[in-house]
């Protein structure tokens, strides 16, 4: 499709948006007393105007109950994972039973670790991307010095090209080919944090299941951000956030996927508690443990109903938007992102784009590495009303979601940007 540089064109483009009065369901900063350009999805998606009404819900049921709030009332909070699982499956591309909503992220990344990296003498390399997200490399390492081996020698990254900063997938197959005969697990992001770059999970799944290891994933930037198929692509395990794509909030309770085909493997070694029990007996007290024939029988502790409770009606919102009509906005938004990049960068060749253009290898995310003054460019851009991410040494990253943002926003960040490679 051919675009045209203009805000009339912009504003053309939303209006034939049938999902622009999903952006009122959202509280969003304001700077001067006018709505600022919130690019932040990828980092802190906005709060639910419906999110504040349903903490009070809990904290109503928690005054005029107590604890048997989890038992009584109109909606028993025993049952909770009810409102949530059937959505993220959706999201996700799971079956329910493969769903538990629980912890942390990088939590789950070690509960998961525990059971899918089981290292022996012969197998036990870790393969992932080079600069994985810190927090998932300390977990890599101290996994690895856990089970008494050397990180050095344990842990295999696979590099961009030189000069690039994204990895090919023939790289990542080829290093798993290489590594195969020692590779316990292959752990990938879904979309790396830095460059927005989609990695091809199915096709790193089945090369790791081809040497023998497990295939796991960090969908922090990808879940409610790409399509995804965990159950279809035969992925072992996956965890993510709720806090960015999902609008579920700062700390948001976290996700994570088991494959149907772990769950009734009882030779699998989990770190168990009392939540993680079948339902039915969880408040039995027996001493020994039951689990729960779905992947709750990961969750160890009392579900956080206020976590919870956010959680929910973000996936509400979600729902009634429909996830492929926003999986179809996020594209067309991405096309015109990439239309209006490449037009000022035809004028002025002070940035590079980083992320992949082409539609399979990006999602909402566009990372821009400016050649100079990166640092003041990115200043500006805060007291000018848009919200934009940097990261070192010179990369600023902007997110535009379907939920919430426009194409004229995209517009007016992209005229600002070429106004101020051009001071
Ligand atoms: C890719 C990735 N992995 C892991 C984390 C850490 O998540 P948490 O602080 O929820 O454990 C983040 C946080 O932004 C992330 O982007």
């Amino acid at each position: 499709m051919r675009h045209q540089y203009s805000l009339e064109y912009a504003r053309e483009l939303d209006s034939h948006d049938e999902l622009r009065s999903y952006r009122e369901q959202f509280y969003a900063p304001y700077l001067h007393g006018k709505r600022a350009i919130y690019f932040l999805g990828n980092s802190l998606g906005l709060q639910p105007k419906t999110t504040q009404e349903a903490i009070l819900k809990i904290m109503d049921g928690w005054a005029n109950l107590g604890v048997e709030g989890f038992f009584l009332g109109d909606d028993p909070w025993l049952h909770y994972s009810k409102h949530i699982t059937p959505h993220i499956a959706r999201i996700v591309g799971a079956n329910e039973e493969e769903i538990v909503t629980m912890n942390h992220l990088t939590v789950n990344l070690h509960l998961l670790m525990i059971t899918f990296y089981r290292p022996t003498q012969l197998r036990f390399k870790i393969i992932c991307e080079a600069k994985a997200f810190p927090s998932d490399q300390y977990a890599f390492r101290s996994q690895v010095k856990l089970h008494g081996f050397d990180p050095a020698e344990t842990i295999i990254e696979v590099h961009p090209q030189p000069g690039s900063e994204l990895i090919t997938t023939e790289d990542i197959l080829a290093t798993i080919a290489e590594h195969g005969d020692s590779a316990a697990l292959v752990l990938f992001s879904g979309v790396n944090y830095y460059s927005g770059q989609v990695f091809d999970i199915p096709r790193i799944t089945k090369a790791a299941h081809e040497a023998g290891a497990n295939a796991g994933f960090d969908l922090a930037h990808a879940a409610g951000n790409i399509a995804l198929k965990l159950h279809d692509w035969d992925v072992d395990f996956a965890c993510w956030c709720n806090y960015k794509y999902l609008n579920s909030g700062p700390g948001a309770i976290a996700g994570a996927f088991v494959h149907a085909r772990h769950l009734e493997n009882e030779a699998l070694q989990r770190l168990e508690g009392w939540w993680g029990n079948k339902l039915n007996n969880r408040f039995k007290m027996e001493p020994s443990f039951t689990p729960s024939p779905t992947a709750e029988s990961w969750s160890m502790s009392t579900s956080p109903l206020l976590l919870l409770a956010a959680h929910r009606v973000a996936l509400e919102i979600f729902a009634a938007a429909g996830f492929d009509r926003m999986l179809a906005k996020s594209k067309r938004m991405s096309e015109y992102l990439f239309f209006v990049l490449n037009h000022i960068r035809e004028q002025n060749k002070k940035f590079t784009i980083i992320t992949p253009q082409a539609e399979a290898q990006h999602g909402c995310q566009v990372s821009l590495s400016v050649h100079h003054n990166a640092k003041a460019i990115f200043d500006t851009l805060m007291p000018l009303g848009i919200f934009a991410d940097w990261r070192e040494p010179n990369v600023i990253r902007i997110a535009p979601v379907p939920l919430y943002n426009s194409f004229e926003e995209i517009f007016i960040f992209a005229d600002i940007l070429y106004q101020l490679l051009n001071d």
